[in-house]
């Protein structure tokens, strides 16, 4: 639990911790090529010890020291038959990109997490990987884990994919490793491409076209080193923090700008931020820059379409940040908040309204007019580590004080988020 109130003048220099989504494939890819991969800028955030705790019940060595993960690959076949349950903890991520992994090995293994992760939607990679002749089922028929899957035989797909969602289009491409012919996906928008990226460093043939991306099963994967940019959807707090605390002035070091993740760097240049890239370079692939926020005067804006899966994590303190912004703005097409750790329209609704904001929560987004005088409350997270964020950079931002309930969440992305937040002001 968390006590917050109001600040103002944030100055200084933040250091983001490595990237959430690549951390969890340098994992993944490492313990399925030939060699060892050496991981730098790991996220040690509870949701990628997941990923490591599952490969390491699979046969798979890997070392951790102070500034580096080592992964001693086994190859494409070389995982073993877990000895108990895999346990992926709140990590939708985890249990979307393994379950295409383990669609394509020769045993039976069962996935499990924390309550929230097995109520999140799996009939959306059940559907596919059982169309590629996977046997994989939900335990209790409801579409969510526990997921039981026995591997085996695997026939490449087209997949024209329902939702823009890089889980689910990794996931299929992971299975494409093992599968007969080619595997290729289409989104419905363009989501984020590190699994294109990374896979094809790792030397398997995957190709991108637009919307669609293809993969045939290779002979190998080869060891990398992996530089984990930092994550942009950490640095999202603190640029928002920057933008909307009066009389501030933040760096924000070595954040990942990858298009298919930076959305939120065009919001807030539509809103009238005061927002620099600087030292703009190439890290293992992935484009990183240096952040510059300091204190804007915000009007509101309105996002929608092929936008949203480039900032669709970043939604929630977006929400927060249009509570401070002048005027109305409409956030639509993003339905699939509500299928996040926790329902995201709901929660960032509820808590914002609370707080004296004028938020309208609609299907598929929010209505949001600004600005408004926020006044702290009780936050209950949920178990949703961007909602104690999110609402952590409103409490500093409000009258009185707010309650961060169960504060302790964001050890799943950013363990040290309030203390670095903390020593800002
Ligand atoms: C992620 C994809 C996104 C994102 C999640 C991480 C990934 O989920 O919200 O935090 O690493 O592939 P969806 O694929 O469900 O959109």
């Amino acid at each position: 639990m968390k006590k917050m109130s109001r600040k103002t003048g944030l100055k200084g220099t933040v250091h983001i911790p490595g990237d959430k989504s690549i951390s969890h494939r340098a994992v993944m890819f490492g313990s399925l090529a030939e060699g060892t991969t050496v991981i730098r800028g790991f996220l040690k955030g509870a949701d990628c010890l997941s990923t490591i705790d599952c490969f390491r019940k699979m046969g798979i060595i890997i070392e951790e020291n102070d500034s580096e993960i080592l992964v001693h690959g086994k190859g494409l076949h070389g995982l073993k038959a877990p000895a108990g349950p895999l346990d992926v903890g709140n990590s939708g991520t985890t249990t979307r990109l393994i379950s295409g992994i383990l669609a394509g090995q020769d045993f039976e293994s069962r996935l499990s997490g924390d309550a929230s992760l097995n109520s999140r939607p799996m009939d959306r990679i059940i559907r596919p990987l059982t169309m590629m002749q996977a046997d994989i089922e939900s335990e209790d028929g409801s579409g969510c884990a526990p997921l039981i899957i026995r591997g085996g035989r695997l026939k490449g797909i087209h997949y024209q994919s329902p939702v823009a969602s890089a889980q689910v289009k990794s996931c299929i491409l992971l299975a494409g490793l093992y599968a007969e012919g080619e595997t290729s996906v289409t989104e419905p928008a363009l989501s984020r491409d590190h699994t294109e990226r990374m896979l094809r460093a790792f030397g398997a043939p995957v190709v991108s076209e637009g919307k669609t991306c293809r993969i045939h099963s290779p002979k190998n994967l080869k060891a990398q080193t992996i530089e984990v940019p930092g994550d942009i959807s950490s640095a999202a707090y603190f640029i928002v923090a920057g933008l909307i605390t009066p009389d501030s002035d933040l760096l924000i070091k070595n954040v990942g700008i990858n298009e298919t993740r930076a959305g939120i760097i065009k919001v807030c240049h539509d809103m009238g931020a005061d927002l620099t890239l600087l030292n703009q370079r190439d890290q293992g692939g992935e484009p990183a820059a240096d952040i510059r926020v300091r204190t804007s005067h915000l009007h509101g804006t309105v996002i929608e379409g092929e936008i949203i899966p480039t900032l669709i994590d970043e939604l929630p303190v977006i929400a927060v940040m249009a509570a401070f912004a002048s005027g109305r703005t409409i956030i639509r097409d993003a339905r699939e908040l509500r299928v996040k750790e926790s329902d995201r329209i709901e929660t960032v609704s509820q808590h914002l309204k609370a707080m004296g904001a004028d938020i309208t929560p609609t299907d598929d987004g929010f209505i949001i007019e600004g600005p408004a005088t926020l006044t702290g409350t009780s936050i209950h997270c949920r178990m949703d580590h961007r909602i104690a964020m999110s609402f952590a950079i409103a409490a500093i931002n409000a009258d009185g004080v707010t309650v961060i309930e169960d504060s302790d969440c964001v050890d799943v992305s950013y363990p040290d988020f309030f203390r670095q937040l903390e020593a800002l002001y």
